[in-house]
């Protein structure tokens, strides 16, 4: 049998261990945590829609008239007028003709994948794409290369020299550990040159970028060359779940074969009415992603005076550099000290050597937190000569 202690303590050793921490309260982008208020720096909400007065009052309606949960997958009886408003809603607002809800963005990336590759096929993703879409170009049985980050060139070479009978190429849309966008305009033209498909995780965009917050792929307007759009809803959109959108033929493909789809409760159909008023929010309240833009830009600036290594991020994610995995925890752990929940993130999550501090910011947090936050990182971060301040 293998020895499980001996594993986690090699883990310890290369500073790779994970612990959890228990949030007791949330209180706006403040989070209590043994009793310390601390400002949330960490979180994926960007837009502070996940403690949205209009958001919470509609999933306890929701509750009141379906009850806590959906009782059943949804090709049995869980499917309820809540899901199917949501994906009709979802696909208005993506611009593609049906989307389709999936429990979690892990389950939508291994049921899409699966359902269109397999065998005798291949699939090209980017090498940081985040860990689901890997894992489900694992699971399809397809033959799995890894093009470099955003390089186009090298997609294209692995692509040309492909015979493989169906090829799909999938990317993050914006990638979830560094915040930057990938280039869809060139990556559509190369997939449609080599007739292959694209698919897009945009986990970190929907919400964010693009008209009325539809997503990188509607920022460029590349629905027509995208014909597989996924995003999560557990992120910008503050509640949870996944969906994937594109044509007819591919939902009704995913309902018949997407095994993540239907061996599966459905989500509580009062988290899909919470993701209807949120998706309202997401498309009326243009403010609220002027002012994270805002907040982008300030923390940037303030950032780069203070010399820290920032990342080139037009987006929420704003990690900062560190390299080693000890100096990030320790870094992480000052921080926390300090009253902000900073993650530090290490490899596998990350490449070797390229542990960071994942700074994600919210709409709803004030300047006044930034410059805390800038402050403490000036206090918290290595000099240039390496000791701290
Ligand atoms: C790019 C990306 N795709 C998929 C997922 C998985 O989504 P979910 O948390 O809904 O399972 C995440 C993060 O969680 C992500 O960052």
């Amino acid at each position: 049998m293998r020895n499980l202690s001996a594993d986690l303590n090699d883990l310890k050793r290369q500073h790779r261990y994970r612990r959890r921490r228990v949030v007791d309260l949330a209180v706006g982008t403040d989070i209590v945590i043994d009793g310390s208020r601390i400002s949330n720096f960490s979180s994926n909400d960007y837009l502070g829609l996940s403690q949205h007065p209009e958001v919470i009052r509609a999933m306890q309606r929701g509750v009141e008239q379906y009850g806590a949960g959906s009782g059943a997958a949804h090709l049995i009886t869980g499917h309820s007028k809540a899901h199917h408003l949501l994906e009709e809603e979802l696909a208005e607002l993506t611009g593609y003709p049906r989307a389709l809800l999936f429990s979690t963005g892990y389950m939508a990336n291994l049921g899409t994948i699966t359902s269109l590759i397999g065998k005798g096929d291949a699939v090209f993703e980017d090498r940081l794409n985040h860990a689901s879409l890997i894992d489900g170009g694992l699971m399809s049985g397809a033959r799995l290369q890894r093009y470099q980050h955003g390089d186009i060139d090298s997609l294209r070479n692995k692509l040309s020299s492909s015979k493989a009978q169906e090829r799909l190429v999938i990317t993050d849309g914006v990638f979830s550990m560094d915040g930057d966008i990938a280039p869809l305009p060139e990556l559509a033209k190369v997939t449609s040159q080599n007739d292959a498909w694209l698919m897009v995780d945009d986990a970190h965009g929907f919400g964010i970028l693009g008209k009325r917050g539809a997503g990188s792929v509607a920022h460029f307007m590349l629905q027509d060359q995208v014909p597989i759009y996924m995003a999560t809803l557990g992120k910008a959109a503050g509640v949870f779940g996944a969906f994937v959108a594109g044509s007819e033929e591919l939902v009704e493909t995913l309902i018949q074969r997407a095994r993540s789809y239907i061996y599966t409760t459905a989500i509580p159909p009062a988290v899909a009415e919470a993701l209807r008023a949120s998706l309202k929010i997401i498309q009326n309240d243009n403010e609220r992603r002027e002012q994270l833009h805002a907040h982008i830009k300030y923390f940037r600036s303030g950032a780069s005076e203070l010399g820290l290594q920032l990342l080139n991020s037009p987006t929420a994610i704003q990690p900062i550099l560190v390299g080693s995995n000890e100096a990030t925890v320790e870094i992480s752990r000052r921080l926390f000290d300090a009253g902000f929940a900073v993650s530090a993130i290490r490899p596998p999550t990350v490449p070797e050597g390229s542990a960071r501090l994942r700074i994600t910011l919210s709409a709803n947090h004030s300047e006044e937190q930034i410059d805390k936050l800038l402050d403490a990182l000036h206090q918290c971060c290595p000099t240039s000569e390496g000791s701290y301040a």
